[in-house]
């Protein structure tokens, strides 16, 4: 199926990771859609990566927190959009164990006022963007184990207990107000603009600079780990073909340690393992993540496409080759470029 140019999309959090290459992968596949993407620029915001679309009359950035009701009201009343997928939250576990009062307001009240707009203006198709998360942690000794969509919700952390939240009220959403709803719960995620706070793009980046490389514990806490344009891919079949009220789990078949993926890295950057320093573990951390994906599998014939060796190997390039989008985050300098550029055009 194709979009064109009379359907409008809302990609809230787009200047983020996954939501910044949702709008790129969008583009490319659909050029004629608009593409409005409403982001607080928090700290995890980056408008250096959607800088380049700004002049695209098909796009418009509009820095603006979802928590924001009347903000978000004229959005939809100005853009009235077809579609919104929500990307924005805050989306880090640790930052989540100093500080939760905020996962709570974005995660849980943002997400219910996007689905409140949607309801006011023309009960317009919702997309929350969940995490496996959700479910908690599964043992490291019980390989036969996974998590579907039956999987009883089970979240460790705050920031995974908002998500959690968050895909309770969407479901309210469609049960109560028929909005029809889709829920995605991915695993983790990785690729070309992530912040240099998670795992993968901190240790390449550290890696890069010579830096020590902090690893939990022993590092033996087990991910799934998918490239993030399937997920991107995924999202897309699910808009598309996904049955309303439902939950799709997506994953990629991908389980890794934590400290098997940090020597990857290091091997591949050349670098000696003596950089690993062992650190304090992560409060409460959950050991194993493994998704069952079959039913976005058998539903919608979705299937990751990109292997863990390409994907990391791509990602791997494409921080040695972009140290202009990552030495502005590291030194904090990326918070002032809004300002600078395109504090007038948004
Ligand atoms: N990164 C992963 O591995 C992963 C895996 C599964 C699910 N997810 C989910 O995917 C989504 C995106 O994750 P990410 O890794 O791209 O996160 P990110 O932290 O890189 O980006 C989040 C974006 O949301 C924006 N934002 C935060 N609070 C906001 C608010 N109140 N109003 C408007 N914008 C706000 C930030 O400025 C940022 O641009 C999240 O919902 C996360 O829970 C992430």
């Amino acid at each position: 199926m194709a979009w064109n140019s009379d359907k409008t999309i809302i990609v809230t959090g787009g200047a983020g990771f996954i939501g910044s290459n949702f709008i790129f992968y969008l583009r490319k596949k659909y050029p004629d859609i608009r593409i409005v993407c409403p982001d607080k620029l928090t700290y995890a915001g980056n408008m250096t990566t959607v800088a380049p679309l700004l002049n695209d009359d098909k796009f418009r950035f509009v820095r603006l927190d979802i928590c924001d009701r009347k903000g978000v009201y004229e959005l939809f009343d100005e853009e009235k959009p077809d579609i919104v997928v929500n990307f924005a939250a805050e989306s880090h576990v640790d930052r989540s164990i100093d500080s939760p009062e905020v996962f709570l307001q974005t995660n849980i009240t943002g997400t219910s006022v996007l689905m409140d707009a949607c309801r006011e203006y023309g009960n317009v198709r919702f997309h929350q963007i969940s995490t496996d998360e959700v479910y908690g942690d599964l043992p490291l000794d019980r390989p036969d184990m996974l998590f579907t969509e039956e999987t009883p919700l089970d979240p460790s952390s705050p920031y995974s207990s908002s998500k959690a939240s968050a895909d309770l009220l969407a479901m309210a959403y469609y049960r109560t107000y028929g909005l029809p709803v889709t829920v995605s719960r991915c695993s983790n995620n990785y690729g070309p603009y992530q912040f240099p706070e998670k795992l993968i793009p901190l240790m390449i980046v550290n890696a890069l600079n010579n830096k020590s490389l902090p690893v939990y514990g022993e590092g033996l806490n087990i991910r799934d780990w998918l490239y993030v344009e399937d997920h991107c891919r995924a999202v897309d079949l699910i808009l598309q073909k996904g049955r309303v009220g439902e939950v799709y789990n997506i994953g990629g078949n991908t389980e890794m340690k934590n400290i098997d993926i940090v020597k990857l890295i290091c091997k591949a950057l050349g670098r000696s393992e003596e950089l690993i320093v062992h650190v304090e573990d992560r409060k409460g951390h959950d050991k194993r993540y493994a998704i069952d994906h079959s039913k976005l599998s058998s539903e919608l014939g979705w299937k990751p496409l990109t292997d863990f060796g390409k994907g990391i190997k791509n990602t791997i390039e494409w921080y040695v080759e972009h140290r202009e989008w990552w030495e502005p985050v590291i030194s904090g300098e990326y918070q002032r470029y809004y300002e600078k550029m395109y504090g007038e055009r948004t």
